[in-house]
């Protein structure tokens, strides 16, 4: 009997574990170290520009523009210099919001539009949760961040796809879902025609051309690299890549022409990326309309 019973339970967890969900902060997890590559901004680096694993997301690189100053804070749950202390409904404003919680330091202050708030709202509900759970998670880090200075009120250019929103009944179209994931990774947001600190995402989806200054002392020595045109374009865009060039590219951070592409753009983190999701983005990517 009790024998039989162990067996039985032995299967039904062997049944289970192979159909077991993942948790939410296993999603959570996923996301904030894949596509939201949450990281890219707020966790610290050495002086060679690698990641501080042991650090991560306790805070990362400053901005310096002519709208406001202001540095990736500490989201690590460290209850003083993190955000240990904030609620759930706190953490999600200030994601899909922008906006920091009604009391404590900088009470009430809209975020800087560097923080890509203005994609994280087209988050579904599920996803938003899961990020929240997995920040839960992260260890601990003791790091305060300069305080921001806000030179104007703080403007987000709203993006198209994450003003009309997403549900999931839309992502039996793979297009869909790669256009949720392209949102989500805030890719236009670096890909789009952009001057005097505006992004065109009407007439410059994909366009290309914002340029980065990349920190002094960068790996590579220069001074500035060029988000590319990842339009359908077939010569100014990426239209004549196949699917695996373009994969290469977003996983491994190599051009076709075998070229070695610089920060900010985040292949370090888009190579855990499922196979499935990359399908969908490259799919979402085909549709994108041509521009020179
Ligand atoms: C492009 C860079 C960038 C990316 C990517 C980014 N953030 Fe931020 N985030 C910032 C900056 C800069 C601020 C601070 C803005 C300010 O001080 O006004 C910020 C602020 C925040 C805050 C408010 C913290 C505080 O103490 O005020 C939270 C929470 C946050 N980010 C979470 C996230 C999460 C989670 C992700 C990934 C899903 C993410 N961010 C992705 C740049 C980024
Ligand atoms: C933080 C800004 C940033 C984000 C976010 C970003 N990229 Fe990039 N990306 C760049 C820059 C800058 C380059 C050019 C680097 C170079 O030429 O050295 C680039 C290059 C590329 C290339 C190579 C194109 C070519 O012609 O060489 C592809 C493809 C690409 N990105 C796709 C994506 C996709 C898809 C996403 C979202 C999953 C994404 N990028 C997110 C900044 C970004």
């Amino acid at each position: 009997m009790v024998r039989s019973g162990i067996a039985a339970c032995a299967l039904l967890l062997a049944v289970s574990n192979g159909a077991k969900a993942e948790t939410p902060a296993e999603r959570g997890n996923y996301l904030v170290n894949t596509i939201m590559a949450c990281g890219n901004c707020h966790t610290p680096r050495d002086g060679e520009g690698k990641l501080i694993a042991d650090r991560a997301l306790s805070g990362g690189l400053s901005f310096t523009t002519p709208a406001f100053d202001a540095t990736a804070p500490n989201i690590t749950p460290d209850a003083e210099t993190g955000i240990g202390s904030w609620s759930d409904a706190e953490i999600r404003r200030a994601l899909v919001e922008g906006m920091r919680p009604d009391h404590g330091h900088l009470s009430g202050a809209a975020l800087a539009a560097i923080m890509p708030a203005n994609f994280y709202k087209a988050l579904l509900p599920d996803d938003l949760d899961a990020v929240i759970a997995y920040l839960r998670t992260v260890k601990a880090v003791r790091n305060q961040v300069p305080d921001p200075v806000y030179k104007v009120p703080v403007r987000r250019d709203p993006y198209p796809d994450a003003e009309a929103g997403f549900n999931k009944s839309m992502f039996a179209d793979p297009v869909r879902r790669g256009a949720y994931l392209v949102t989500i990774g805030h890719c236009m947001e670096c890909h789009s025609a952009w001057s005097r600190g505006v992004s065109d995402f009407k007439t410059g989806l994909g366009h290309g051309g914002r340029v980065f200054p990349l920190r002094e002392g960068s790996p590579d020595g220069t001074a500035n690299s060029t988000a590319a045109n990842i339009t359908s374009h077939p010569t100014a865009g990426i239209g004549a890549w196949t699917d695996a060039e373009i994969v290469r590219a977003v996983t491994q951070g190599i051009a076709r022409d075998g070229r070695a592409l610089k920060p900010p753009m985040a292949y370090g983190y888009y190579a855990a990326l499922k196979g499935s999701d990359l399908a969908d983005i490259v799919a979402y990517l085909r549709t994108v309309p041509p521009l020179q």
